[in-house]
């Protein structure tokens, strides 16, 4: 029996073992669109340079077509014997057009087609999950507008720090999305050469046309050297870790879902539609989706370190280690996917407890620096001296179990003799907040242009996208 791919040298099949180890249609036949787009470009390119001629590209291209049709129609039969989606693709073009289909191969080698179809699908996933976030801003932008004024405690250590809104928060993560899609974006440009004639690694003694290529298949340029188009899994690398980082981001919010959701908080509830009973504690709700938004961080970390680690050792060019490049990526995007979608639909579903968490921001003596800034505004004192008096009078109230502003004039008298009433107009959270006019600060009318700027900004970028 000899070999159903290579022919030639080698007599007979390859050992079950070796099949198995070695194909990668199990995972590549994600790549099928890709890879016929790369051979469609591929052909008319070999036409146009007169490689190959005009009646065969078009019985080639034609192929290609059937091909396409029959892998979106669920008819196509993917064998592994045929180990990768490239051989797939090639082996029914010939059974379809016979022994001509062989000339689509000219000029290229799998090493370049590979790397090409992974950019493509890159490209594509980069596409897709940059609206997704945007959709996940515009939910939080919206959210933020509505509670722009709606006071909540501000933590630092987890513990109670100074009274901000809900708005404010949930704009914070308006701003990490804002850099992840920067990220993504920054990788999407650099990624976008195209490694397709780059051929096994040293390039073809064939006149093909690179430009020509790079142009029909949305790339800004060829790539300049057929050695780094091979190896470089850089694109890969620099989306993962964009991927890695907006899956923390995700992951960080989700986490104070968690604890918004538990009674002892009882800042946010969510409907039905986001939580899970207990099957033995009536009582229960848990928070399932923004537990495991939380957990599938974990994958999409492993994901980046994993191909990291194939990475490190290889020597230029091609090893068929990087093979290993694709499940982690697939499963990384798809994870990423999946929770970005869960995160917007959580956000649209959380009803906040507005009571509660106002009547949250005020305690562990949130509003200290407040008294602290009046002291320097007011008496002229220096904040070191400033801070220290205030740290007295906390004292004073924590001892006696009671808020800052239950004290009596005469109590932050004893500390400090030129205290009046009027410090009594600081203490409370909703003046707070209110003072805090600095730019990016919580003061509801700072976070209410906030929320608006981004809302502009989302509606402008999904109009372009409609364009
Ligand atoms: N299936 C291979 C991969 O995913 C395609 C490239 C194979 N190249 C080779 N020289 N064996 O990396």
């Amino acid at each position: 029996m000899s070999n159903k791919m290579w022919g030639g040298r080698f007599a007979s099949a390859p050992d079950a073992i070796m099949e198995e180890i070695n194909a990668s249609i199990g995972f590549d036949y994600r790549f099928a669109a890709q890879d016929i787009r790369g051979s469609l470009a591929h052909v008319a390119m070999l036409a146009g340079a007169g490689i190959v001629t005009r009646e065969n590209a078009e019985a080639i291209s034609k192929g290609l077509e059937q091909v396409r049709a029959e892998i979106e129609a669920g008819t196509f039969t993917f064998s592994r014997a045929l180990e990768d989606i490239h051989m797939n693709v090639e082996s029914r073009l010939a059974e379809i057009i016979g022994p001509e289909a062989g000339r689509l191969h000219t000029a290229r080698s799998r090493n370049d087609q590979v790397a090409l179809d992974f950019k493509l699908w890159i490209r594509d996933t980069i596409d897709q999950l940059d609206g997704q976030l945007a959709e996940l801003q515009t939910a939080l932008a919206e959210k933020a507008l509505a509670h722009a004024a709606s006071i909540m405690p501000g933590f630092t250590h987890l513990q109670s720090a100074q009274p901000i809104t809900l708005g404010h928060h949930l704009l914070a993560y308006v701003e990490m999305l804002g850099r992840d899609r920067g990220r993504f974006a920054d990788s999407r440009r650099r990624l976008n050469e195209c490694p397709l004639g780059s051929a096994a690694l040293a390039g073809t003694s064939f006149p093909i046309d690179r430009e020509q290529t790079a142009r029909a298949l949305g790339f800004d340029r060829p790539t300049a050297n057929s050695l780094d188009s091979v190896s470089d899994r850089d694109f890969v690398l620099e989306t993962l870790s964009a991927a890695a980082i907006t899956a923390v981001h995700l992951s960080r919010f989700a986490e104070e879902i968690v604890l918004w959701a538990t009674p002892q908080f009882g800042f946010a509830r969510l409907s039905d539609s986001f939580t899970t009973g207990s099957s033995i504690m009536p009582q229960k709700r848990n928070p399932d989706a923004a537990e495991l938004v939380r957990g599938k961080s974990g994958r999409v970390i492993g994901s980046l370190t994993g191909l990291l680690m194939v990475m490190k050792g290889l020597p230029l060019a091609y090893s068929k280690d990087m093979q290993e490049d694709k499940e982690g990526t697939f499963d990384a995007m798809q994870s990423l996917s999946l929770c970005i979608a869960a995160m917007t639909g959580m956000v649209r579903d959380m009803q906040p407890d507005l009571k509660r968490m106002k009547a949250s921001a005020g305690a562990g003596y949130s509003t200290a620096t407040d008294l602290a800034d009046w002291l320097v505004k007011s008496l002229k004192l220096p904040f070191r001296r400033a801070h220290h008096v205030t740290g007295s009078i906390v004292k004073i109230a924590s001892d006696r179990g009671v808020g800052l502003e239950k004290l009596k004039l005469e109590d932050l008298r004893s500390v400090e003799p030129m205290i009046t009433e009027e410090v009594f107009s600081v203490l409370g959270v909703d003046k707070s907040v209110r003072s805090r006019t600095s730019y990016g600060g919580t003061a509801p009318a700072n976070v209410t242009a906030q929320a608006r700027r981004w809302l502009k900004t989302l509606a402008k970028q999904n109009a372009k996208k409609d364009a």
